[in-house]
């Protein structure tokens, strides 16, 4: 029992005496590249050093964002790479394949709450819960379309249809964001009624194209890959502008 308790009590002190816990440095392009290949959403600090403006912030807020995978980078030959010039934080993401910088000294104020939000709000994934925040960062993305799967935490059916979305929304990266509304929540109600849709309709399937401002449902029924994957590509062959919108003045669905 001593000894373990004492290996214990080692492991614990070098944890606690290693400042920035466990965040893994990036040393060269390769292994920067793996890095940000490794999930959905990465995050890296690019710091000159510990006493730049703004790390210990960003160590602070590597924590509050968890499980989002965190890493700092201080090699030049790194951010030339990716086009780093100064202290910066940067959120890398496959949904949009989309580099977003946060330059440091273009930064009024740095304090961790305003790091964290940077983060969240331009934490999107292959299928993104819509709320206040993620609103922000799917609006700013250059992709203007969004394939929507309107479901209800707590349904049957929620985590399957999340999945089989999640899973087929990497086939259209750069062409649509995969959007979940969850119809559970009395803030989306307005989502919902602006397809011409209640609570009690979901599961189902839609269009939004910022671009034309044009929505469109797809037809009661199975949501299956097949299906859904032939809706996108009929948008994406303009085949769906020529049919009626979806929504509360038009209550024809395609
Ligand atoms: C970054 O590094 C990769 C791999 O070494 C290379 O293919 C790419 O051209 C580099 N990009 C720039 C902008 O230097």
């Amino acid at each position: 029992m001593f000894p373990a308790l004492f290996l214990s009590l080692l492991v614990y002190t070098a944890v606690a005496e290693d400042k920035d816990g466990a965040l893994p440095r990036l040393g060269d392009v390769g292994a920067a590249e793996a890095f940000i290949d490794s999930a959905e959403v990465v995050v890296v600090g690019f710091f000159e050093g510990e006493d730049s403006h703004g790390y210990k912030e960003f160590v602070e807020a590597a924590k509050e964002v968890k499980p989002i995978p965190v890493a700092v980078c201080g090699e030049k030959e790194v951010w030339a790479n990716l086009s780093i010039v100064s202290d910066t934080i940067t959120i890398f993401r496959k949904a949009d394949n989309h580099q977003e910088n946060l330059q440091l000294s273009e930064a009024k104020k740095i304090e961790t709450d305003g790091l964290v939000r940077f983060i969240t709000v331009n934490e999107l994934r292959y299928i993104t819960e819509y709320n206040q925040v993620t609103a922000v960062g799917l609006f700013n993305s250059d992709v203007k379309t969004h394939l929507l799967l309107f479901t209800s935490r707590g349904s049957d059916d929620y985590t399957v249809l999340k999945d089989r979305m999640g899973a087929l929304a990497p086939e259209f990266t750069g062409k649509f964001l995969f959007v979940l509304i969850n119809g559970a929540v009395k803030a989306n109600e307005r989502s919902l009624g602006y397809f011409g849709l209640k609570s009690g309709d979901l599961p189902r399937v839609g269009i939004y194209d910022g671009d034309s401002d044009m929505k469109w449902l797809l037809p009661e029924g199975e949501i299956s890959t097949e299906r859904v994957r032939e809706f996108c590509q009929s948008f994406l062959r303009g085949d769906l502008k020529e049919v009626k919108e979806a929504g509360p003045e038009s209550k024809t669905e395609l």
